[in-house]
């Protein structure tokens, strides 16, 4: 395959554009374009946890919700969230967690909200994407950033950042992958569709591979609104 429908290469990610401090009554906050995914970030706390009996006495908990507005979608979504609701909220919350220190804000909260405003498939590894990066604007301590993509087969070729006309492909086999950065650690992975061992392994390689390359563009981002002497890394 030479091109894709969108003119993309098998291994472009589309255009990703990022601003910080979007939302002035939030702690931190980031919108994200992701080719026709549009997402809005937003981190609230860490607050006291009300009711208490939900907090945790070690830790601050991470509740994180990943929600479509009804007019992301072309048929109506409803707002009421559903079981895939749940279940990406649930998964992104375990991924983001893992690179907060949590542990230095006992019996608090921290309320990540994520809200896609358009939705062209991948807007779970969007929203994570953005919802890292909202946490660094709101100054939580992190351990480094969570940097999410998807990655697939569609038409028999095995492709990075698949769109929703991919994802529909008979064949198609889409992976949403998030990778802590910069130490390299898979923090979320699922997977629908079927693959060969082989495949497999390509696909996973891919993953972190368009994970560097988000890993650079939310560094990028964090660097312009918060200039630093050196690597960011340091
Ligand atoms: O968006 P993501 O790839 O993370 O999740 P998905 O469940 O694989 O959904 C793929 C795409 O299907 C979404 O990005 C939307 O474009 C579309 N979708 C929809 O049209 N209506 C829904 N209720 C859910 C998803």
């Amino acid at each position: 395959m030479s091109t894709r429908l969108d003119g993309r290469k098998k291994d472009d990610l589309r255009p990703i554009k990022i601003e910080l401090g979007v939302v002035k009554s939030a702690a931190g906050s980031c919108y994200l374009e992701w080719g026709k995914n549009t997402v809005v970030a937003t981190v609230h706390g860490p607050r006291p946890m009300f009711p208490k009996h939900l907090s945790n006495s070690q830790r601050a908990v991470v509740d994180y919700r990943y929600r479509m507005a009804p007019f992301s979608v072309s048929d109506r979504k409803s707002p009421v969230p559903g079981k895939r609701d749940k279940e990406i909220s649930l998964v992104s919350g375990f991924a983001l967690e893992s690179v907060i220190m949590t542990e230095k804000f006992p019996n608090t909260v921290i309320n990540v909200n994520t809200l896609i405003l358009s939705a062209d498939a991948g807007t779970r590894v969007a929203a994570l994407t953005a919802a890292s990066l909202a946490c660094a604007d709101a100054g939580l301590p992190m351990k480094g950033l969570v940097s999410a993509v998807a990655i697939g087969r569609a038409n028999g070729d095995l492709i990075y950042d698949l769109t929703k006309d991919e994802e529909d492909a008979p064949d198609a086999v889409d992976t949403a992958i998030a990778i802590t950065m910069p130490q390299k650690e898979i923090a979320l992975l699922q997977m629908d569709g079927f693959v060969n061992k082989d495949d497999w392994k390509k696909m996973v390689s891919m993953g972190f591979s368009a994970a560097e390359k988000v890993y650079a563009l939310q560094k990028n981002a964090l660097l312009e609104k918060y200039p630093v002497n050196g690597d960011i890394n340091e």
